[in-house]
């Protein structure tokens, strides 16, 4: 009996010594891998992956642990089951810092320019339509002598595009433009010249008045290399106290100058308009030839550039500006016509192709 006794005191210490060994081996366990975990410095990610499989895998450490955890006495489990969760919380942050660290050196290393010699990529620039280079350059001239732009509508009704501008119903000026109307309403009509601005113009603002007006117009005109149904126009309209026909030749004289060159002259001839008066166009020396005669200016030595007149005192009452005070010049230009002969291009169909061995081969400053 005594000796049973004895057989079941030593049982349960020996089981008391082997659960108390149990501890000690866990919580020892426990600080060598937090000690493994904080020492551990991997040279890749595939060393961490390697790590994260040792501690945290089905198979790993912490696995291991868990299984002894199972046979620890109830009254020993809180503590230990702490150190545990604060491994386990311990190893899943350190691997998951590491992977973002390595990914990051690895996202530098490869931004890093290894050959410093090797010639660098070049990007294609794209470059300014031809139209919109002469078109700013245009506005560039005229702004230094004053000018400021207007803009107005492409879509307009009949009295800004022709009554405004003195042209009679029914008067034959009128089929001077090809007009194309919209939705068979005569009063609406796509703008046939930039001139509507100047009516605009007139409306919103009292003399001093010195605008340029830059737009697309439209014409009823069958497409071919020296007409378009839509193309580019420039206006210009001066009006002031005391403004002469001198005024405005020294002005275009002036552009000219500007535009073709220091060499450039500029011839007047009569010519009508119904909203000028007197009306001129206006030629500029061929800067091909010199003046002296060639394919380009038809053997004249000049080509044709713009029209321009005194604005004709009728638009001035039209539009409430008295003309016994004020006076004033207007000029129109198209915008593809000055291109071709400042670039040398024989076919206006090219403006409107967008083909890029075309455009490319014009650069601009502006
Ligand atoms: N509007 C005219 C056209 O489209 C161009 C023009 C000529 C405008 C003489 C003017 C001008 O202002 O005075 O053909």
């Amino acid at each position: 009996m005594y000796v049973e006794y004895v057989r079941i005191c030593t049982n349960k210490v020996s089981i008391i010594i082997r659960h108390k060994q149990l501890e000690r081996y866990m919580i020892n366990k426990i600080e060598e891998l937090l000690a493994e975990i904080e020492a551990f410095t991997p040279q890749n990610s595939a060393d961490v992956e390697a790590f994260r499989i040792k501690i945290l895998g089905k198979k790993g450490a912490l696995g291991a642990l868990m299984e002894e955890f199972k046979s620890v006495p109830a009254a020993e489990k809180r503590e230990l089951g702490q150190r545990l969760n604060h491994l386990k919380n311990v190893a899943t942050e350190r691997i998951n810092t590491l992977k973002e660290e390595i990914g990051n050196a690895a996202a530098m290393n490869a931004a890093k320019i290894d050959d410093m010699t090797r010639p660098g990529s070049t990007e294609s620039v794209g470059s300014r339509h031809p139209i919109s280079i002469v078109k700013q350059e245009i506005e560039s001239i005229f702004s230094r002598l004053g000018y400021t732009v207007a803009d107005g509508p492409e879509i307009e009704d009949d009295w800004h595009v022709f009554s405004a501008l003195n042209f009679p119903p029914e008067h034959p000026a009128r089929d001077m433009q090809d007009t194309f109307f919209i939705e068979s309403n005569p009063d609406v009509v796509l703008r046939t010249h930039t001139s509507s601005i100047q009516v605009r113009t007139m409306e919103r603002q009292k003399p001093p008045i010195r605008v340029i007006c830059p737009g697309r117009v439209f014409r009823n005109e069958a497409i071919s290399y020296r007409a378009h149904c839509i193309f580019h126009q420039i206006e210009g309209l001066y009006i002031d106290r005391n403004v002469s026909f001198a005024d405005m030749k020294q002005s275009l004289l002036y552009f000219a100058k500007e535009l073709f060159g220091e060499q450039a002259q500029i011839r007047m001839r009569p010519s009508y308009f119904p909203f000028t008066e007197p009306s001129a166009e206006v030629d500029v020396s061929c800067s091909i030839c010199g003046g002296k005669g060639c394919g380009v200016c038809k053997g004249t030595g000049w080509l044709e550039i713009m029209g321009c007149g005194m604005v004709d005192p009728n638009v001035l009452k039209y539009n409430n500006i008295d003309p016994n005070e004020f006076s004033g010049f207007a000029f129109g230009m198209g915008i593809e016509r000055i291109a071709m002969l400042k670039y040398g291009v024989g076919d206006l169909r090219l403006y409107f192709e967008n083909d890029v061995r075309f455009l490319n081969q014009f650069e601009s400053a502006l």
